[in-house]
């Protein structure tokens, strides 16, 4: 007797359709897993064989064999548990096999027969629409993820035997979206609590417009931390698409809320300075996405820069330049999206007060040199702004908050990224940070006068091929601020200006 049930499983944050075929012959009884399981598939024997004794059926003393086809791709995870015990019971008669065929099923079994949640079913439910029959069949607690999927048909058993009845009875159904969560009204940090630093709040708006990363430079409380983490307060809404890909990054590390259904707000992720690789990049020896990929979308927010190990930053670099990282494993390498805004913030030194005007600075030079060396220059040069964040004097401690609140910044920044996503309306990229060489010669065009003026700027800095290119992304979202077409001189000055902030601390 052979059943053969579909599934799926995870690679990176995509999913790929697997058989389960289920055999089972005379002879003495044993019960075999093949097709590259991992160690959870093969526990999977022990779940399903107790969870179909105690759903009222039997298991039966034959010799029965499991094979996850195709065979040459790792399987990993309880996620198979549902579509084994379903398929075992279709070789035996027990549920209606060609009804079955239609399903993609994933589920992991309780001892009991309980079904329970289990992490990526959105990106499993993208596949079954897009590679099978539009029909699945998930735990009950994971029903909201999959209804994102339009014109996916679902059945939501809590149990097995629910399961194995309602594919027999063939009209459980459902296709109701979930009710939408209620966004909290409005982010509870505000712009307008910080004093002075006009400065600062401009370079975040616009850092903010276009997606660019900036490291913030200043001596201790002068309100780095405080400044950066009012971002999300004046980040633009996320569009559909954007708003599936942050949910199935969620969705596969297992950090989306059971009930709820989409993300609809840009991530802000601010991981503590003892973070390990795997926990910023990704991978384990079960992969998981790391906070790279978690500020899909979004931003990551590294505060006290140097204190995190040096290594472990470096590897940001790949992620920076492509939008994207790539784990290799000893099977596999897997592929998570990492397209985020890096805001980075450090004080100038260990003592914090190297540029503070009124108190003295007590660390030697090799001590500032050593503590500003833990930033390569390949990764200072990834950030677009380098922004001084002065002391505030007295005057402006005892002065009464901004005017400027995060709503009006917020308002200024949308506009901005709808010329943006006209502009970038063919391409699969919506912020003028995700533009590579090629975009940037066709759509950030400037005059002779400014091309010398460019040219004389960065022999007098120094600068990059890589920084050239980046100025001009932040000149173009600083003339869309400006609702501007072109890019003037003053939009490049603004932006040449914010390069050129950090250079006095790294010369
Ligand atoms: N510009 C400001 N306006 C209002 N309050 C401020 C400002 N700057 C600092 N503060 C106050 O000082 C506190 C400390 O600021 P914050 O933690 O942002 O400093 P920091 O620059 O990150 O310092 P460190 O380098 O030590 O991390 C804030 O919580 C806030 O109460
Ligand atoms: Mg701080």
């Amino acid at each position: 007797m052979i059943a053969t049930v579909k599934s799926g499983v995870l690679q990176g944050v995509e999913a790929c359709m697997v058989d389960v075929e289920v055999d089972i012959n005379q002879g003495l009884p044993a019960f075999n897993i093949v097709g590259l399981p991992d160690v959870a598939v093969k526990e999977s024997k022990e779940r399903v064989r107790s969870a179909i004794n105690n759903s009222n059926y039997r298991f039966p003393p034959r010799r029965i064999t499991i094979n996850l086809a195709p065979a040459d791709i790792r399987k990993e995870g309880p996620s198979f548990d549902l579509p084994i015990a379903m398929a075992t019971l279709s070789a035996l008669g027990l549920v209606d096999s060609s009804r079955l065929n239609e399903y993609v099923i994933i589920g992991e079994l309780s001892l009991d027969g309980t079904i329970r949640p289990v992490n990526g079913i959105l990106s499993m439910a993208i596949m079954a629409r897009k590679q099978w029959k539009g029909k699945m069949i998930v735990p009950r607690e994971n029903v909201g993820e999959a209804l994102l999927v339009k014109d996916l048909k679902i059945i939501a058993p809590s149990t097995l035997s629910e399961a194995v009845e309602l594919v027999n009875s063939g009209n459980g159904e459902t296709n109701i979206p979930p009710e939408d969560k209620v966004l909290p009204s409005g982010y509870k940090l505000d712009f307008s609590d910080v004093k002075g630093q006009e400065h600062v709040k401009r370079a975040l708006l616009i850092a903010a417009a276009g997606g660019h990363n900036v490291l913030m430079i200043g001596p201790p409380g002068s309100g780095k931390t405080m400044l950066a983490r009012r971002i999300p307060s004046i980040l633009p809404p996320m569009n559909l698409e954007e708003a599936m890909e942050v949910t199935k990054i969620y969705s596969v590390a297992g950090l989306l809320d059971k009930k709820s259904s989409l993300i609809k707000e840009r991530p802000f992720r601010s991981p503590h300075h003892s973070i390990s690789s795997a926990g910023l990049i990704g991978g384990g020896s079960y992969p998981r996405p790391g906070e790279v990929s978690l500020s899909h979308n979004g931003v990551l927010f590294l505060d006290e820069l140097p204190e995190f190990r040096r290594d472990i930053i470096e590897l940001l670099r790949q992620p920076l330049e492509d939008g994207k990282v790539t784990i290799a494993r000893a099977l596999i390498s897997i592929t998570y999206p990492a397209d985020f805004m890096l805001i980075g913030a450090l004080n100038p030194c260990p003592c914090g007060y190297y540029t503070d005007p009124v108190k003295s600075c007590t660390c030697n030079s090799i001590q500032i040199t050593n503590y500003l060396r833990k930033i390569s220059g390949p990764l200072l040069d990834r950030f677009d702004i380098h922004i001084e964040v002065p002391r505030l004097d007295t005057n402006q401690i005892f002065s009464s908050p901004s005017e400027e609140k995060s709503e009006t910044m917020r308002e200024k920044v949308i506009k901005a990224r709808q010329i943006q996503y006209k502009r970038f309306v063919n391409k699969s990229i919506f912020n003028n940070g995700q533009m590579d060489t090629q975009d940037v010669s066709n759509y950030c065009r400037i005059n002779e006068e400014i091309r010398k003026i460019l040219k004389h700027a960065m022999d007098r800095l120094g600068l990059s091929a890589r920084a050239y290119y980046r100025i001009l992304k932040l000149s173009m979202t600083i003339a869309d601020i400006a609702g501007k077409d072109n890019i003037s001189l003053e939009d490049v000055a603004e932006a040449i200006q914010y390069r050129s902030g950090g250079i006095k601390f790294w010369n």
